[in-house]
């Protein structure tokens, strides 16, 4: 082998192996949002109440009907249109109490995002409008 392509050779093999070890970087302590979009990713204070209070149900894990409206475990598979969209529902529903649903704040009565929350998570959606 000339040495040229022998060099070739080894560089490609370099930069596999860099590929390899260097996956796509993800957000930290969030392995169910994929391909993060910056400008509409949901950032870890807001996730967190997601996590605590709408996932049981908007989530992979959770029910079929409160995922077919919003997925949170699908959340950066969603355009930016429809980030913005929900979005908005999310903090309609919240900020008016009707999610969570009231049988599950029965239940889950420490899991009901508090007022700081909700401002929270509605500045959050402000922000990406
Ligand atoms: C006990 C299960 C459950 C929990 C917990 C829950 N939801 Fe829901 N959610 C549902 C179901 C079921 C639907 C679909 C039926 C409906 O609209 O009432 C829904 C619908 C929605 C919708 C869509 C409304 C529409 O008409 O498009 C939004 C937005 C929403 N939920 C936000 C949230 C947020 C934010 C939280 C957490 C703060 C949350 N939900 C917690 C079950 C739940």
């Amino acid at each position: 082998m000339k040495k040229v392509t022998f060099m070739l050779f080894i560089l490609t093999g370099i930069v596999a192996a860099a590929l390899m070890v260097f996956k796509p970087a993800t957000v930290s302590g969030s392995e169910d949002r994929l391909f993060p979009d910056p400008s509409t990713t949901i950032p870890d204070s807001v996730f967190s109440v997601f996590q605590k209070s709408c996932m049981d149900c908007h989530s992979d894990d959770g029910s079929a009907m409160a995922r077919g409206k919003v997925n949170f475990s699908k959340w950066e598979t969603y355009d930016a249109a429809k980030k913005v969209k929900k979005a908005g529902a999310i903090c309609e529903e919240l900020s008016d109490g009707s999610m969570p649903p009231k049988g599950w704040k029965k239940n889950n009565p420490d899991d009901v995002p508090s007022q700081t929350e909700v401002t929270r998570v509605c500045n959050w959606v402000k922000s990406i409008k």
